[in-house]
Parts: C-alpha cells; sequence; structure tokens
C-alpha cells in the first residue's frame, strides 16, 4: 500500500518537473541574488575564467581567482577593479593538491571568510594524436580537468556543507556527454568530470544538504583558441559555429543565477546528447560521418603541430 503511494508520489513529481522544465524554457524563474557572495574560480587567467570573474563582479559578488599563471590572472584582478569590483588573486597549481589546501586555508585567513560558490572552470586539452602525445601531456589532462575537482571539493565543500550554503559549478563540455575522435585525452577527462559532478550533487541531495546548489555547465566549442582549426561540416557549422566565449558565459550565468542542475550550450548540443542515448552506435556514427564530426579535430591536431613546429610555445591550451 505504501509501496503503491510511494510509486504514485514519485509519478506525479516525475510529471511535475517535466512541466517545470518545459514551462521554464520560455518563462526563466526569478535569478537569484549573489551580491556579498565570494566566487572563486580556477583557471582565471583564462578567456571564459576571466569573462567569468567579470559576470561574477557585475552581479555584485567578490572573486577569489586561481590560476597558474600569475601575469594572466593579476590582468583578470585588474579588469575586475577597473569594473568597481573585489578580486583577491592567488597563483595556484589545482593540480597540485597540497598546494591547493595550504592556498585554500591562506585565502580563509587573508579574507575572514568562507568561499561560497566554487567555479572549477580550469581546463586544458593535449592536442595531439592519442599515439604520438607525450604520456605527460595525457596525464596533465587527467590531472587538471579531473583530479583537481577532487582536491577543491574537499578544500571548499565542507564549508558550504556546514552552513548550508553554496554553489558548485563545474565548467565541463559536451565532450562530457559524447564524444568524437581524437581528443581521447579530453573526453575521458571531461567524462570523468560530468561523472564526478553528477555523484557529488546526489550526494548533497540525499544528505539534504539542499542550499548548496550544482550547476553542470556544458559548452560545445568555444572560440579561445583551445580547439582552434576543429571544423565540422560546413552546411552544419551554419547551426552549430564554435561559442562566443561572451555568449557561453552569459548562457552559463544565465543556469546558475535559476540554480539550474544542467545546462548544454548551445541547446542544440540536447540532440548529440539524446541521440547517443536512445539510437544504435552505429546510427550516431552515421550521423557524426553526415556532419563531419567523425573528423572535426583532424583540422585541430593539424594546426597544433603546425604552430609546435613554427616554435609556438602553445603545448597546452587552457578555459
Ligand atoms: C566558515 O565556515 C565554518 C564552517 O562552517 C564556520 O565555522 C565559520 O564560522 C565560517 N566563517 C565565516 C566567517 O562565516
Amino acid at each position: 500500500m505504501i509501496f503503491l503511494m510511494d510509486l504514485q508520489m514519485m509519478l506525479l513529481d516525475v510529471i511535475y518537473f517535466i512541466l517545470r522544465g518545459s514551462v521554464r524554457i520560455v518563462f526563466r524563474p526569478r535569478t537569484k541574488p549573489i551580491d556579498g557572495e565570494l566566487v572563486l574560480i580556477t583557471g582565471s587567467g583564462g578567456a571564459l575564467g576571466r569573462l567569468f570573474a567579470l559576470e561574477f563582479t557585475k552581479h555584485g559578488a567578490e572573486v577569489v581567482l586561481w590560476d597558474i599563471d600569475a601575469n594572466n590572472n593579476e590582468e583578470t584582478a585588474r579588469l575586475v577593479r577597473e569594473a568597481g569590483g573585489k578580486a583577491y588573486p592567488y597563483r595556484v597549481d589545482v593540480t597540485n593538491r597540497v598546494e591547493v589546501y595550504r592556498t585554500a586555508d591562506n585565502v580563509r585567513t587573508d579574507l575572514g571568510r568562507n568561499v561560497t560558490m566554487l567555479v572549477n572552470n580550469a581546463g586544458v586539452v593535449a592536442g595531439e594524436r592519442l599515439m604520438d602525445c607525450p604520456d605527460e601531456l595525457l596525464e596533465r589532462t587527467m590531472k587538471v580537468n579531473c583530479h583537481a575537482l577532487f582536491w577543491m571539493a574537499k578544500a571548499f565543500v565542507p564549508q558550504m556543507k556546514e552552513q548550508n550554503h553554496g554553489h558548485i559549478i563545474t565548467v565541463a563540455s559536451v565532450l562530457g556527454l559524447f564524444s568524437t575522435a581524437c581528443v581521447e585525452d579530453y573526453c575521458a577527462s571531461k567524462f570523468a568530470a560530468v561523472g564526478f559532478h553528477e555523484s557529488l550533487a546526489h550526494e548533497l541531495l540525499t544528505e539534504e544538504f539542499d542550499g548548496v546548489k550544482t550547476t553542470l555547465v556544458c559548452p560545445y566549442i568555444v572560440d579561445t583558441g583551445m580547439f582552434d582549426g576543429c571544423k565540422i561540416r560546413d552546411e552544419v557549422a551554419l547551426f552549430l559555429a564554435p561559442l562566443e566565449p561572451r555568449y557561453c558565459v552569459e548562457q552559463a550565468m544565465n543556469a546558475i543565477l535559476i540554480d539550474q542542475p544542467l545546462v548544454c550550450i548551445p541547446r542544440l548540443t540536447y540532440l548529440p546528447v539524446i541521440s547517443r542515448a536512445l539510437l544504435p552506435w552505429e546510427s550516431n556514427v552515421v550521423t557524426y560521418r553526415f556532419m563531419g564530426s567523425d573528423k572535426c579535430m583532424y583540422p585541430f591536431i593539424e594546426s597544433k603541430r603546425n604552430k609546435l613546429t613554427n616554435g609556438g610555445p602553445t603545448l597546452i591550451a587552457a578555459n
């Protein structure tokens, strides 16, 4: 009897959330105020991280900026201050867990307050064929895109739980939900990031820390130079061009400010996610072939190789 009542309640809830989700596509819910929040952004010296810093500043939050590149990070801090915000830059290698824990403690003592929003944005890609790629570069992709999420969570989630207040944002990629050829390191790390994020989100809900929100951001290729050269069929690219970084961050912010658990940017990329789940593998393969997304990374890897042989120092691109 109890079982049937639970079943009925569950089904009603399922329908309620489907309807709510549909309505929200058209009528955006009210955004939450984030002035007074302390937002930590990793990879804040990069293009996306910098834009995130400026967006959070615009909404009245203060930003703690973590990047391995002190110069780029200082520049982000300068831009935030120029925009009238408060920025606290730290030079951190997020792959070094000792450094992560120590700097987290430094942030707490320096600022005398807790980080309430965490934006795991730092990300890298090797940009070489698996068989040609130095092992260290493959490991680095896992360390930055996945392992760093463990250290960041251990450093900052306990206080969020204790206050039952906070927000964890993971910038993954649509390549954490479906994949393509020749970016094995990146896909492995982003699938890992998605798994990590969702498990943590489940944990928070199961333990009823419903004040600690989570948002998984899965953007398509963003035009930051990270995937320079990546190319799909022209006719398809008309609908699915590389994302303008500003557009990507604005869409991510919209999702964050309404506590949306998942956002794929642009919306069109929900289609391959659904088709991957529903259609036979071979059907997806022929779709990829038609769209030119099977070989989309070939020119990207080619352009990276040219950069390297031209003596460019760009071994690794970052968000
Ligand atoms: C930070 O979080 C800890 C753990 O909940 C709490 O004891 C402390 O008072 C918080 N600090 C501030 C300044 O809110």
